[in-house]
C-alpha cells in the first residue's frame, strides 16, 4: 500500500487529498476548512464505453450525509479518476469554511480540480504517462516487453510504431502488430505531427524508445522531426523531461558513438539492451526483463523485473 499527501491553495481556501493505493483500488480523502468532517462519499468503476468499446468509461454513485454538498465534488472526481485510471475509486470529501458564499464554492471546486489533475499527471505517482517508441532495429520484443509491463502496472502508455518496426514485429515475433498495439493506452500514427504528443503542454513523464535504430538515434540527435516518434523525442528532450533510448546495433562506428554522445549531452539516456547475468539469468525472457527492469528503474517505477546485486 501507498499513500500520498497533497495540497492545493488559493485566496483562503486550502483543501488537501490524501490518496491511497490499495492493491488494484485508489482511495482519495478530501479535506479542508475549519471542521473536519465526512460529508459525501462518491466511488465510481470503470467499465467499457458503449459508445467505444475500445475505450474505458466509468459508472458513478455518491453517498451524501444530510445537509453536505461534497458529493458534486466526489462524484465527479470518483468518476473521471476511474476512467482514467482504469481502477475502482472512491473519493471521500469533508469541507466546511464558515458562512461559504457561492463565489467560495466555486473556488473550492477550482482547487479540487486541480487536485484531480496532479493525481492524473503522476504527482503523486499513481500513474505515470510514458510514450514508447517502436523502431526497426532487431530486438522489437523490448519495446512490447515493456508494453506489456507497464499495462500491468496501469501506466498510461502512448505508442508509436514506424515502418520498419512494423515489419520486425512480424519478423521477429509471434505478436501481431494489432497485438502490439493492444498493448498500449493510445496508439499514435507516425506521421500525425498534430497528435497531442507532439506538444510540450501534453504532460508527460518521459519517453522510452525501444529498440532504438540508429537512424532514429540520428534523427532525434539533430533535432530532425519528419516523423512524429522523433518530435515526441525533441520535445521529451526540451521539456527536459526523461528520455531513454535502447540503441541497439553491433559494432559501432564512430559517427555511431557521436551520435549517443550528442544525444546523451542533450540530456537524453543511451541505455543499450547490454545483457547482464548476475542475476544468473536462465531464458532469454531474464534477459530482456533485466533490460526493461533498468528502464523502469530510470523512470522511478517499482518492479521486481530482476534480482538486484546486493554485493
Ligand atoms: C531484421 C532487421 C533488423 C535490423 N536491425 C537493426 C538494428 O539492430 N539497428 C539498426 O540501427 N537498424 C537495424 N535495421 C535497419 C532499420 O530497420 C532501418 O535503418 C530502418 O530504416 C530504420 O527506420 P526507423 O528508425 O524509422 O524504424 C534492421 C532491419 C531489419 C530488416
Amino acid at each position: 500500500m501507498s499513500f500520498w499527501k497533497i495540497s492545493e491553495k488559493k485566496d483562503n481556501f486550502e483543501v488537501f487529498a490524501q490518496v491511497e493505493v490499495l492493491g488494484d483500488d485508489l482511495l482519495v480523502v478530501l479535506w479542508g476548512g475549519t471542521s473536519p468532517h465526512i460529508g459525501a462519499i462518491g466511488m465510481a468503476q470503470p467499465r467499457t464505453s458503449l459508445k467505444d468499446p475500445k475505450t474505458i468509461s466509468a459508472t458513478s454513485s455518491a453517498f451524501t450525509f444530510l445537509g453536505h454538498k461534497e458529493d458534486v465534488v466526489a462524484k465527479a472526481m470518483s468518476e473521471e479518476l476511474a476512467r482514467k485510471l482504469n481502477r475502482k475509486v472512491v473519493v471521500v470529501a469533508g469541507m466546511h469554511w464558515k458562512g461559504l458564499q457561492d463565489e467560495g464554492i466555486e473556488e473550492v471546486i477550482g482547487i479540487c480540480q486541480r487536485l484531480k489533475d496532479r493525481i492524473l499527471e503522476g504527482d503523486t505517482e499513481i500513474m505515470k504517462r510514458i510514450i514508447v517508441g517502436v523502431t526497426g532495429a532487431s530486438g522489437v520484443i523490448y519495446g512490447i516487453r515493456l508494453l506489456e509491463v507497464l499495462k500491468d502496472l496501469k501506466m498510461e502508455t502512448h505508442l508509436i510504431l514506424t515502418e520498419p518496426a512494423k515489419q520486425n514485429i512480424l519478423l521477429e515475433t509471434t505478436f501481431t502488430v494489432e497485438d502490439v498495439e493492444g498493448l498500449a493506452y493510445k496508439i499514435h500514427n507516425i506521421k500525425d505531427l498534430a497528435a497531442p504528443i507532439s506538444s510540450g503542454s501534453f504532460k508527460t513523464n518521459g519517453m522510452v524508445i525501444a529498440p532504438c535504430t540508429i537512424k532514429t538515434l540520428s534523427g532525434v540527435a539533430h533535432s530532425y522531426s519528419e516523423n512524429l516518434l522523433i518530435r515526441a523525442a525533441d520535445v521529451t528532450l526540451k521539456e527536459r523531461r526523461r528520455l531513454i533510448l535502447v540503441v541497439r546495433e553491433t559494432p559501432l562506428h564512430k559517427g555511431h558513438l557521436e551520435l549517443m554522445n550528442r544525444v546523451a549531452d542533450l540530456g537524453g539516456i543511451i541505455l543499450p539492451p547490454v545483457p547482464a547475468f548476475y542475476h544468473s539469468p536462465r531464458r532469454i525472457e531474464d534477459l530482456i526483463d533485466h533490460t526493461i527492469g533498468k528502464i523502469l528503474d530510470l523512470m522511478k517505477i517499482d518492479h521486481s523485473l530482476y534480482k538486484r546485486w546486493e554485493g
